[in-house]
């Protein structure tokens, strides 16, 4: 497929949180907040302008990628810089067409060429499998609450990359998102109706 990979604009700022807001809606609750999760990022001091990524085929924006910086804190408050992946988005009528896989190879090497030790996420473990993405636990980190399961996954650059690294692993706080804020942020976007699914059910 025809597929260019390249870092976000700050003129396509508004066109992927729309993407996200598309990509996520009434998928893991009604409605969704990633697309404020991402342009509070893009505000924050985690942002790695490298690491804001569309896919663009044929001249229009079908998908996005972020990474942001993030870190493990082990029992001695001593601090590690990790990654942390996601939001990730394709428009629902791209999906399944190796976009997502694109955008995230593309993040891996960049991340790799940057220098940065590992990438942490929440998601799919079948689809994150695949990028060689595994159980954090694996690795001594925990999520802030001192929590592992199978979803919260990480990936070392390289070999043994992540061996020292061991604690909590701590998000930047715009994964935080306060309700009042988002019902503010929705009204740029057009109306979507908020819907119970099945997909939400099963999570
Ligand atoms: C998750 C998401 C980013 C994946 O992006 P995508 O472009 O659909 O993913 P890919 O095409 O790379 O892979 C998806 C599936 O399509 C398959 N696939 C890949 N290339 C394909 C091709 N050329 N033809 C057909 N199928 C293909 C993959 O094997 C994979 O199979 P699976 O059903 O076993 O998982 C996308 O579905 C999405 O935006 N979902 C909503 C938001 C979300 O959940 N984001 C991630 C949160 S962790």
């Amino acid at each position: 497929m025809n597929l260019l990979i390249k870092q976000t604009s700050r003129e396509d700022f508004s066109i992927t949180e729309n993407i996200t807001r598309e990509a996520f809606w009434n998928v893991y609750k009604p409605g969704c907040s990633e697309h404020l999760v991402l342009h509070n990022l893009r505000k924050s001091q985690s942002y790695i302008k490298e690491l804001d990524l569309v896919a663009i085929r044929n001249n229009q924006i079908v998908g996005h990628i972020i990474s942001t910086k993030a870190k493990v804190v082990d029992s001695l408050n001593k601090e590690y810089e990790v990654l942390c992946v996601g939001p990730l988005s394709v428009l629902p009528n791209f999906q399944k067409k190796g976009i997502g896989e694109r955008l995230l190879k593309e993040s891996i090497e960049i991340a790799r060429r940057l220098g940065f030790r590992g990438m942490i996420l929440f998601g799919n473990p079948d689809y994150y499998h695949r990028f060689g993405f595994k159980n954090a636990k694996e690795f001594g980190i925990t999520t802030k609450d001192y929590q592992n399961f199978e979803p919260f996954m990480a990936l070392e650059s390289f070999e043994n990359s992540l061996i020292d690294v061991g604690g909590r692993f701590i998000e930047d706080e715009s994964f935080d998102v306060n309700e009042d804020k988002l019902n503010e942020f929705e009204k740029q976007f057009p109306y979507k109706e908020k819907q119970v699914t099945d997909t939400q059910l099963e999570m």
